[in-house]
């Protein structure tokens, strides 16, 4: 049985993350998908909101292909992983510029917890340019978000914001 940790803010989850789980299916009996909870940042979404999201929407990745649990974490992710037997920590590649920072991250990650491998993913080309930040930046400024995000989270984001 393999499993990993596919951790981030998921503020809200697009259709890029979605994306990498499916592809991560392929690879993994199991993916934890796990909402990091940083006091630090101002979320549009609570952490129940974006877990309540993130469930409805993998429920269309076929759910024989691996088994997908939806969890939130705080502290250390190795301590985390360890924590939860996984074997891996996913991770989405984007861009060069996604590299720099998931490189450092994944060799400080390595000299914390050796038994934990970080695997880098590419997601689909259309999906290369998409981040939560950005989809919530247009999304504030009346833009389509149409296509980046699942339909169910495009309503969540209307309601979150007073729109119809
Ligand atoms: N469009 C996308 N395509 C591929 N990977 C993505 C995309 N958007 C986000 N990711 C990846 O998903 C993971 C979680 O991202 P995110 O929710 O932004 O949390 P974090 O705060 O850890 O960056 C990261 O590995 C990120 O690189
Ligand atoms: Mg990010």
């Amino acid at each position: 049985m393999r499993r990993a940790i596919f951790p981030g803010s998921f503020d809200p989850v697009t259709n890029g993350h979605l994306d990498i789980i499916e592809r991560g299916c392929k690879l993994f009996d199991e993916i934890i998908i796990a909402i990091l909870v940083n006091p630090e940042k101002k979320p549009m979404f609570t952490i129940d909101e974006r877990r309540e999201m993130i469930a409805e929407v993998v429920m269309s990745i076929k759910q024989n292909q691996c088994r997908l649990l939806v969890e939130d974490f705080r502290g250390l992710l190795v301590q985390y992983a360890v924590e939860r037997s996984a074997d891996a920590i996913v991770r989405g590649i984007r861009a060069i510029s996604d590299y720099e920072y998931e490189l450092q991250m994944a060799l400080m990650n390595r000299r914390l917890e050796p038994r934990i491998e970080t695997v880098f993913m590419m997601p689909a080309e259309v999906y290369s340019y998409v981040s939560s930040r950005l989809v919530k930046e247009v999304f504030l400024l009346g833009g389509s978000v149409e296509g980046l995000v699942p339909p169910s989270v495009e309503e969540r984001m209307r309601k979150k914001n007073g729109l119809k």
